[in-house]
């Protein structure tokens, strides 16, 4: 077991950094010279290794390729005016993960591996931090199921990696988004909560039945009824109603609890917003359109942090927004960048030095 974080360093001999351009970095393609990882074993943690980013050797009947025992978590590393290494909220991500590991019945993954194995990663790779407006360092924990055996029951063995990734915005431009009505991502008592490998594999259908048709995503609906919104596909939502913000409330299990939606909640309170987490319909949103009332609606998230939607299409009516004109989306955003940066106080200690 470990005790105290011990941690075996393995650098690499040439860094691959000069070989990126900066100025162009798709999300989630290029990765830093090095990666941590872990082995869980007899039920312990038993190693834990920071060693140059490199592939894995596999057997074909690893369990997670059979049945899905994989999660992962989604952070951002950023470099303020000063230079100085900074992780947004990690410890919210490190304890939603282990809420998803609990879910798809997998070991908890401790605290010194999570937060400290991170931090000792990115200490070494820091110059790969990106330090340009809507660019940053994407962390991506993961761990999956290792056992080679083909039976349907959780495995016995496990690997934890975190992996870095400089990268640019997800969603350059405002997005259109379709409102999902056939396909299903989450129902009661499911795994919508949980950052599940295959949540997101479950998507692409209903994503790319969406692309095929001229948007960016589709917003999901409920599993019953197809009328009550949950997220939109890689984010979670707000709908501004002037000066109030609804967004689909947690309870029932269906969405992810986004880091970057809290912060949001945080942010538009702060700012005087009265923000109601409850259950929203398409036919509210689409009366609320109408009338004028519905004002604004972004998507949130780490990787697409804020991103505003110009287009919702539900069946054959498409509500129109003119985001330029917006105010509430960007001075969100304007301020969650001005405490990544630096610039304004972190006052409700959100920034973690490296
Ligand atoms: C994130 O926002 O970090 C996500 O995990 C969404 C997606 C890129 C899978």
């Amino acid at each position: 077991m470990i005790d105290e974080l011990e941690i075996q360093i393995t650098k690499v001999e040439r860094s691959k950094l000069n070989e990126i351009d900066f100025n162009h970095l798709p999300f989630g393609k290029y990765f830093t010279d090095h990666m941590l990882e872990a082995d869980y074993e007899d039920g312990e943690w038993k190693s834990v290794e920071i060693k140059p980013y490199q592939p894995l050797l596999l057997e074909p009947s690893l369990a997670a390729l059979h049945y899905g025992q994989a999660i992962f978590e989604g952070i951002k590393a950023y470099k303020n005016n000063a230079g100085e290494a900074y992780i947004f909220r990690p410890q919210d991500n490190f304890k939603r993960f282990n809420i998803s590991a609990d879910r798809m019945e997998m070991p908890p993954v401790p605290e010194e591996i999570f937060i400290e194995g991170m931090r000792k990663l990115i200490e070494l790779d820091k110059n790969w931090i990106p330090h340009k407006y809507d660019y940053s360092l994407y962390i991506r924990p993961i761990m999956f199921a290792t056992d080679t055996t083909i039976g349907v029951k959780p495995s016995d063995t496990y690997k934890f990696l975190i992996l870095l990734s400089p990268t640019g915005p997800y969603y350059a431009n405002p997005m259109k988004i379709y409102v999902e009505e056939i396909y299903t991502r989450a129902a009661p008592g499911g795994v919508g909560f949980a950052k599940n490998a295959g949540n997101y594999g479950g998507s692409l259908k209903a994503a790319a039945v969406a692309k095929s048709r001229g948007y960016d995503q589709v917003l999901w609906t409920d599993a019953f009824e197809h009328k009550w919104l949950q997220e939109v596909g890689t984010m979670n939502v707000f709908f501004v109603f002037g000066n109030k913000a609804i967004t689909p409330s947690l309870e029932e299990g269906t969405i992810l609890a986004g880091v970057t939606r809290d912060s949001v909640m945080t942010i538009l309170e702060e700012m005087g917003v009265k923000v109601e987490e409850r259950r929203i319909s398409i036919e509210e949103l689409i009366e609320a359109y109408k009338s004028g009332k519905l004002t604004e609606l972004f998507g949130t998230g780490t990787a697409a942090t804020i991103s505003p939607i110009k287009e919702l299409c539900y069946k054959d009516f498409t509500m129109k927004f003119e985001t330029e004109n917006w105010k509430i989306a960007p001075t969100v955003k304007k301020r969650l960048t001005d405490i990544r940066d630096g610039v304004a106080e972190d006052k409700f200690g959100w920034m973690i030095k490296v």
